[in-house]
This record gives structure tokens, C-alpha cells and sequence, in this order.
């Protein structure tokens, strides 16, 4: 049997004759951009997260930028992240002309660590970008009270986290702005590309819709320097077929991770994620190798057939084009040496974790 990182087939089977009709009334509506479906969409994330504004939008990247710039973040300011994300969260920072500032992260939540994000904070930092890597909620408390004392933005990084919470609270509410990706492998996956801005913010909502349509209020009026990051119908009627199924599907996910938690407990060598965790949505399970073994594990993962993914292999500040921007790291550059992501997507064959377990007890045996 053949177990992939992820297979989105399934999904569609389960959904295929809410999705034919969606995409055909699309087709004979004649409105393919920022139409009925994309208004609807965006009111009916809203409501699900409980904010004044959603804003859908190209990409999770396009979203980023877009909170950022709307925010009042540009050249010369300083933004506090994660090292240990995908490079869009510090891209988007570059992009808007301002400096990302990275700091290390905390062991056990694979998330920026506040205490380490406090002493980072100079006259020129701006904003706070946390992620909620994996789909798991960076510690908000502090990282908020830290934000308050010294007149920061916060921007959440929510590309992994589509209705994940924090103490009850939704992912995307805690900040300033939160920012989601649709991107197909996501939670809540589009058929391409799609992202969203939520805000409670008036002034922040109403700049972010200009700016998604180059700048203007009005079409042809244009005022500032923007982006075409429109939200296109195809996109918003899909999302639309999904999200009522998304709350289901984030529970497999988390039963999947139980199981799995069960099944690799007290395998010397294995670290898995914490228990517990309320409002965990396990966009990724990944658990720790240790030993200098887990390219070996993902390699004899890979001979019995099973899809495992390393997220992610560099820390951001160890690209090439961040190089110089920070001195030593060490536990985002440990943990990215030992990082293994196993399928934890809610199709997955029922048999898949017992599998999956075997495997990697067996190859750390030999
Ligand atoms: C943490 C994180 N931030 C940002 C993004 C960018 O989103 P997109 O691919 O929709 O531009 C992604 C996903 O790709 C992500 O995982």
C-alpha cells in the first residue's frame, strides 16, 4: 500500500457533485473575479471567525504583504519572526521593504519564543510576525503584551492554521491582521491559488482593499502604488463547498495525531509532539528524529511507499539571502536537522498510522 505526504483525491470523490455544480454556476454566471462567490466567501469566513473583515486575495503571500504595507510597515522598519517558517513569512517583510528581524524558537511548540522576541526589540521594530507553524498557536499572551508595551503591530502568519484557536480564541483574531493561504495543500485548500486578510480594524480592512486593487477606491481613481491580488470565482466557490466541512476535518486530524502519538511513544530516538495542545489543527504531525538518523527514517519511509516531508531543511536566516541576519540560531538549526512530517491528512487509509509507526521502529532498529 502506498501512503503519499497527501493526496486531495479523495476529497474531491467525497465532494464531486458540489463541486461540478459550484464551478459550472461559476461558468454560466460570467463573473469570474471578485464576484457574488468571492462576497459570500468572505462573509462567511467572517462570521466563522468572528471579525469585522475578510478579504480574500491571490495567496497567503499576496496576503502578508498586503497586512504589512497596510499596517504602516516599510522601508526601515524592523519586524520580529520566526526563522523556522516558509520563506513567504519573511519574503513578504523583504517585499514591503522592511528588515526581518529572526529570533529563535521555542523547542517544544516549534513557534517563535516571546522571551528571546522581547530582546529583540530596537527602536526600529515595527511589528511582531508570529506563525502558527504546523498549525499550532505561537504563545499570543506575551508576544501580545510585549506588542502593547512598545506600540507594535502584530501580524499572524495563519497560512497553517485555518481554525486553529488560542485559549478558545481563533487563529487570525489575536493580531492586527491575520493572514491564510488556500494553497491546495492547506487545511482549507483551493484548487490553486487563493489567500485571505482578516481584521477587525476598519482603517486596516478598507487600505487592504485598496491595495488588492492596484491602490484604488474606485477603478481607475488609483491613489497609492498596489497589487492585483484579486480573489478570482473559481476559487471562493470551491473554498465555499469546503469550509463547512473544515471543523470535521481538522478533528480527524487531531484524532490522527492522537493515534499517532500512542503508536510512537517510547521509541528511543523519537520526540513527538506535545499532548494536549487545545486548538491544535496538525496542518502537519511532525515529530523529532534524533541521532542523526532522520534522513535514514525518511529514506526507509520512502522504500515501504509512505510520503513524509522535511519542514523545513534551512532556516531562514541560513539562506543565502538572509545570511547576515542573524549570528547563531540553535535550536531552529537543530531542529531543522531532525524535523520529519508523516501523512496526517483526514483521507488517510485507516491503517496508514499503524504502517507508518512500523516503519520507523523497524528502520531504527537496524
Ligand atoms: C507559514 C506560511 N506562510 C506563508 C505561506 C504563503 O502562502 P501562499 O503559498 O498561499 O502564498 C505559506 C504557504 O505556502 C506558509 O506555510
Amino acid at each position: 500500500m502506498k501512503i503519499p505526504i497527501l493526496d486531495l483525491r479523495p476529497e474531491v470523490e467525497l465532494l464531486w457533485e458540489d463541486l461540478n455544480r459550484a464551478v459550472q454556476e461559476v461558468l454560466r454566471s460570467g463573473r469570474f473575479v471578485l464576484g457574488p462567490n468571492v462576497e459570500a466567501f468572505e462573509e462567511e469566513v467572517a462570521a466563522y471567525m468572528g471579525v469585522k473583515h475578510a478579504i480574500g486575495m491571490n495567496s497567503g503571500t499576496d496576503a502578508l504583504v498586503i497586512a504589512l504595507r497596510a499596517a504602516g510597515i516599510g522601508p526601515g522598519d524592523e519586524v520580529i519572526t520566526t526563522p523556522f517558517t516558509f520563506y513567504a513569512t519573511a519574503e513578504a517583510v523583504s517585499l514591503v521593504g522592511g528588515t526581518p528581524v529572526f529570533v529563535d524558537i521555542d523547542e517544544e511548540s516549534f513557534n517563535i519564543d516571546p522571551g528571546l522576541a522581547a530582546n529583540a526589540v530596537t527602536s526600529r521594530t515595527k511589528a511582531l510576525l508570529p506563525v502558527h507553524l504546523y498549525g499550532r498557536a505561537a504563545e499570543m499572551d506575551p508576544l501580545l503584551e510585549l506588542a502593547k508595551k512598545h506600540g507594535l503591530k502584530v501580524i499572524e502568519d495563519t497560512a497553517q492554521a485555518f481554525g486553529g484557536e488560542y485559549k478558545g480564541k481563533k487563529l487570525g483574531t489575536l493580531g492586527d491582521a491575520g493572514c491564510f493561504s488556500f494553497y491546495p495543500t492547506k487545511n482549507l485548500g483551493a484548487y490553486g491559488d487563493a489567500g485571505m486578510l482578516i481584521t477587525n480594524n476598519d482603517q486596516l480592512a478598507e487600505a487592504a482593499r485598496m491595495l488588492r486593487v492596484h491602490g484604488a477606491k474606485e477603478t481607475y481613481f488609483n491613489e497609492i502604488i498596489g497589487y492585483n491580488s484579486r480573489l478570482d470565482e473559481f476559487q471562493a466557490a470551491i473554498l465555499r463547498v469546503k469550509l463547512p466541512y473544515l471543523d470535521e476535518w481538522n478533528k480527524k486530524r487531531r484524532l490522527l495525531a492522537q493515534r499517532y502519538n500512542r503508536l510512537l511513544a517510547g521509541i528511543p530516538g523519537v520526540i513527538t509532539p506535545a499532548e494536549g495542545v487545545s486548538g491544535h489543527v496538525y496542518h502537519q504531525y511532525t515529530i523529532r528524529i534524533t541521532g542523526g538518523k532522520r534522513d535514514r527514517i525518511k529514506q526507509a519511509l520512502a522504500e515501504a511507499g509512505i510520503g513524509s516531508m522535511i519542514y523545513y531543511p534551512v532556516p531562514l536566516h541560513r539562506l543565502p539571502v538572509y545570511k547576515d541576519r542573524a549570528p547563531s540560531l540553535p535550536v531552529a538549526e537543530r531542529l531543522a536537522g531532525e524535523v520529519l512530517s508523516l501523512p496526517v491528512w483526514p483521507g488517510l487509509p485507516e491503517e496508514g498510522p499503524e504502517l507508518v509507526a512500523r516503519v520507523i521502529k523497524e528502520a531504527l532498529q537496524n
